[in-house]
Formats: C-alpha cells, sequence, structure tokens
C-alpha cells in the first residue's frame, strides 16, 4: 500500500526534489515534462525493465520516449558501452532540449549521469533509483562515471539530477544480498552523523529491514543526510569526503579481491569495522562507542565474509587509493559516534596493527 510521499530538497533553491515513499513513482509522471522539452531518453535496467517496466514507463506517458534497455553488470558501466549509448541517442533523435531519465540501480543511474552530462554539452537527468544502495546514496549527489580498464570510476563527472524519485515499493523484488549494500551505506550515515536513522536502526531487528516503514525511513533519512553534506561541500573540497567512511580499506578489499566473491557492501562493512578500529587505537573513539558501532554492523551480518588477505598487502593496496592525498592514507576517522574526522594521515604501523585479527 502506498504511504505518504516525503520531499527532501538538496542544493537549496537552484537543486533539485529528492521524492521519496511507496507511491513516488506517481510524482515521476507528473514532474517529467517540466525537464524535457524534447525526446526523453530512458535508460532502463534489463532486469528492473521486466520487473517493473510495466508500472515505470507509462507513468512517462505525457512525454515522447525512446527506451535503451542496458544488459545488467558493471561491465557495462564502461566508456565503449557509453560510445554505443551516445550513437544510439543521436539516432533516436535526441537534441539540445531533451532530458535522460536512468531508472535501475547505481549503475544505471551512474551510467545515464554521465551520458547526459556530456551529450550535447549536458542535459538534465531524472534519476529513478530502484537498488536500496541508489536509493539511499548513488542517486543523489551528482556524481556520475564510467569506468576504464584502468580502474573504476576513473572518467566521470559532477553532474546534479534534475530530479530524484525514490519509490521503496519497488524494493520488493530486490534480493537479500543486494538489500544488504544499501543497509551498509545507510548505517555508514548513521555512524557519520545521521542521529534518527542510528536510533532507528539501533530498534530494528535483522529481520525487519525489509518492512516498508523501515525501508522508507532509512531512504529518508539518507537521503536528507546525504543531500545536507552534499549542500554544504558538493564538489568534496572537504567536508563531502567524511561520505567516504569505511571505503578506504573497503576498496582496498575489493581491488584486491579484483571485485570477485566480496560485495561492494561487505567491503565496506569490514572497513567501517577496521577503521572504528584505527580510531580507537589512536585514542579518537572511547571504547563504549567503539562497540556500539560495531555491534550495528554486525547485527546486521553487513561483513560477514572471510578477509583471506594479509594486513600488509592491505595498506599497500590502500596506498594506491585514488582519494589519497600527499602521500599518505587518510582513512576517515570518528571522534565518536556521529562525529567523523577526514584528512588525517595514519601511519602504515597503525593500519596494520589495527586490522590484525580483527576479521578472523
Ligand atoms: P547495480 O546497479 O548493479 O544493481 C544490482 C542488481 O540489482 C542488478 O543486477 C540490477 O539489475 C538488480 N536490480 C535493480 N533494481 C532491482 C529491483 N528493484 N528488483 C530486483 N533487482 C533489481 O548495483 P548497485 O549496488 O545499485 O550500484 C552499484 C554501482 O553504484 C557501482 O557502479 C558504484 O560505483 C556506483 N555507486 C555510485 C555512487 C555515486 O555517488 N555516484 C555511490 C555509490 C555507488
Ligand atoms: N558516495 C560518496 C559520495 O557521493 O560522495
Amino acid at each position: 500500500m502506498d504511504g505518504p510521499v516525503r520531499r527532501v530538497r538538496v542544493l537549496g533553491a537552484s537543486g533539485y526534489d529528492v521524492v521519496v515513499g511507496a507511491g513516488a513513482l506517481a510524482e515521476l509522471g507528473r514532474e517529467a515534462r517540466r525537464f524535457s522539452r524534447e525526446r526523453t531518453a530512458v535508460i532502463i535496467s534489463k532486469t528492473v525493465h521486466d520487473l517493473h517496466g510495466a508500472r515505470i514507463l507509462p507513468q512517462l506517458g505525457e512525454c515522447d520516449t525512446r527506451a535503451f534497455v542496458m544488459p545488467d553488470g558493471e561491465e557495462y558501466k564502461s566508456l565503449d558501452f557509453a560510445r554505443d549509448a551516445f550513437e544510439w541517442m543521436l539516432g533516436a533523435g535526441l537534441g539540445r532540449k531533451s532530458a535522460v531519465v536512468g531508472v535501475g540501480g547505481g549503475v544505471v543511474g551512474d551510467f545515464s549521469g554521465f551520458l547526459a552530462a556530456l551529450f550535447m554539452r549536458g542535459l538534465p537527468v531524472i534519476h529513478v533509483p530502484t537498488t536500496l544502495l541508489a536509493m539511499v546514496d548513488s542517486s543523489v549527489g551528482g556524481k556520475v562515471a564510467v569506468n576504464i580498464s584502468a580502474g573504476k570510476n576513473i572518467v566521470g563527472a559532477f553532474h546534479q539530477p534534475s530530479l530524484v524519485v525514490a519509490d521503496v515499493s519497488l524494493l520488493a523484488t530486490l534480493p537479500e544480498e543486494e538489500i544488504r549494500n544499501g543497509l551498509t551505506e545507510a548505517v555508514k550515515h548513521a555512524l557519520i552523523g545521521e542521529k534518527s536513522l542510528l536510533e532507528m536502526l539501533e530498534r530494528t531487528a535483522p529481520g525487519e529491514v525489509r518492512k516498508p516503514d523501515v525501508l522508507d525511513a532509512m531512504v529518508y533519512g539518507s537521503v536528507r543526510f546525504k543531500g545536507d553534506v552534499v549542500g554544504r561541500d558538493e564538489h568534496e573540497h572537504g567536508m563531502r569526503a567524511i561520505l567516504n567512511f569505511g571505503h578506504t580499506v573497503g576498496h582496498a578489499l575489493e581491488s584486491l579481491s579484483a571485485y570477485r566473491g566480496i560485495s561492494h557492501g561487505q567491503a565496506v562493512a569490514l572497513g567501517m569495522k577496521a577503521e572504528l578500529k584505527i580510531s580507537h587505537n589512536l585514542g579518537m573513539l572511547p571504547a563504549g562507542e567503539c562497540r556500539e558501532a560495531m555491534d550495528l554492523v554486525d547485527k546486521f551480518a553487513l561483513a560477514g565474509t572471510r578477509v583471506r588477505f594479509d594486513t600488509a598487502e592491505i595498506v599497500r593496496h590502500m596506498r594506491f587509493d585514488k582519494k589519497n592525498s600527499g602521500g599518505s592514507i587518510r582513512p576517515v576517522l570518528l571522534e565518536g559516534i556521529g562525529k567523523p574526522v577526514y584528512d588525517i594521515p595514519v601511519e602504515e604501523a597503525v593500519l596494520e596493527e589495527a586490522m590484525t585479527g580483527l576479521w578472523a
């Protein structure tokens, strides 16, 4: 059943609305017309097209649309595939007054945003996220990118959407593992400052995370929190870096695994535990808060995978993270739950010691 639909404004008067709730799709129909005065490209994931296309696409009935059904998989978020999509857009009759609508998870969101950022020097993009991760994180904030063989998200831009429509009823078909990937980012937001989300997640039993009201609160709290951070530091000159909590260690684990056998969510969850322990070992995070934060990650079994790499190897990979600066490793640390600090160099020996035995 549809509940109340809420709106979060990101980047103020010149920014955009994120519409959150079961039933938010109805707003897509009402609003999309405003952003496209010519033909609209709908970039939609194949899985989502098959599961939900019949519900989503008619919402755009008032727009003159052409659909590009995208195969699933990170490998399609590529510069090569973007070239094919640009050719398709031209052939489909898109012009300078067109718009792009991206319907799917973070892969489709990043890809469709990238197309919109570059085609004819920039078209408006509307995101219709359909995974929990895309709703709580990737659809908000304007980071768009594709991968090249040298690395993930290397070629990209900041291109804020014109509208985001996050209808949580679409999550009913999402596999368990994808729910956990999104939940990890919501837990991250809770630990770095979204107090109401922290309280809600601490009250929630693991078996309750798929309940519509829990999903709705998770998405709304995350969007409000991330939207506020993006509003303060749109282009990540400073404090937006707090959103990378768990990601410095997490990226090293993903890259060491060659992105196989460990999900992004698991890697970030392990990374958050490591960065909590580092914060504690440096005397910044009191033991009680460190335990409370670790317990939240463990309660939802977010970090449930074995790490088979030795800590020196992980640290070596952390050196290559594109978020490092000044030649030193700077994971996001916590001075308390809700009190992240960034840009603090940490000695490699401290990193190694904190990770030793942590995930055994
Ligand atoms: P994804 O887009 O690959 O989606 C995961 C799977 O779920 C896919 O197979 C998809 O088809 C399926 N799916 C999507 N919606 C569904 C639904 N409602 N029901 C059933 N299945 C559904 O993965 P993701 O985790 O959503 O996104 C990961 C991507 O997001 C990565 O490329 C990452 O780099 C990017 N990302 C970007 C940002 C940003 O700020 N731009 C932030 C975080 C992650
Ligand atoms: N996902 C981190 C950011 O958007 O900055």
